[in-house]
């Protein structure tokens, strides 16, 4: 896979792990005088070409926020074609995951979704289960806060059975219990539609991350811009607080 690495990538500074918080469909809907579903529909073909992109340039783990937990809010109806989109997106998908030997995986509050919902994930989830090529994350129904109050009550109700030292408790038995356990950390988180904040994503795995905050609205998010995004990522210094070549 990474013997086919496009000219100028190396394949020891390929981000192990990227995030991306798809944003801006709507945005780009409304410029067209359109309905936030077309946005919605245009950005999962983004999300089908960057699944892609990301198995050839031998990326790891890719991890997508595709509906927070503050999304429930939106209007009724748009939280139903999100969740039909879902299921359109994994029904297309799921060959390209079992051929190219990627792992789906869905972190998040998924009992907050509809039944069919979960089924599809579930099952997909269960056959690409043995797959080892790019582990394929789905945030769904997912918000950091939840995520960090889940993992505190699991270590707290450990600590109350007497199965944790609270005197010892460290920073890998607070990861071991948020969902993206045994994850790296992302490398690289990607922002598109010009905003710049997290919006409840990730909190406590970002600490080191690199960021990237692109203008470009999630539909019209190209190959070439990811590529250049990628390319960009091997030039940055990261000295996670240490000085070089001490
Ligand atoms: C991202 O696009 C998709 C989801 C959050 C589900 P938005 O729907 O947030 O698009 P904008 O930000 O309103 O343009
Ligand atoms: C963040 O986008 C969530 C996803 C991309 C799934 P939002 O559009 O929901 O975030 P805000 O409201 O701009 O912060
Ligand atoms: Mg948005």
């Amino acid at each position: 896979m990474n013997s086919e690495l496009p000219e100028g990538f190396s394949a020891e500074s390929i981000p192990v792990h990227v995030a991306i918080i798809m944003d801006g469909n709507g945005r780009w809907a409304k410029k067209r005088l359109m309905n936030r579903v077309k946005g919605h529909e245009k950005g999962s073909e983004t999300v089908r070409n960057v699944v892609r992109t990301s198995r050839e340039m031998g990326i790891s783990y890719l991890s997508l926020y595709a509906f927070s937990t503050e999304n429930w809010d939106r209007p009724k109806s748009e939280v139903a074609t999100l969740m039909s989109l879902l299921r359109r997106f994994l029904a297309s998908e799921r060959e390209e995951m079992l051929e190219n030997n990627i792992r789906l995986n869905a972190i998040g509050e998924l009992d907050r979704l509809p039944d069919k919902v979960r089924s599809d994930l579930e099952n997909i989830m269960v056959e690409t289960a043995g797959n080892t090529g790019m582990v394929l994350t789905l945030c769904l129904s997912y918000g950091a806060r939840d995520e960090l109050t889940a993992a505190m009550r699991a270590v707290a109700i450990k600590v109350g059975q007497g199965l944790l030292n609270p005197e010892s408790l460290s920073q890998e038995d607070l990861a071991g219990h948020l969902y993206t356990a045994g994850m790296p950390d992302p490398d690289l988180l990607i922002r598109t539609s010009g905003e710049m904040r997290l919006s409840n994503f990730m909190l406590w795995q970002l600490a080191y991350t690199e960021f990237v905050f692109s203008p470009t609205l999630w539909p019209d998010f190209s190959e070439q811009e990811y590529l250049e995004i990628l390319k960009g990522y091997q030039e940055r210094d990261r000295r996670f607080g240490k000085v070089k070549d001490a």
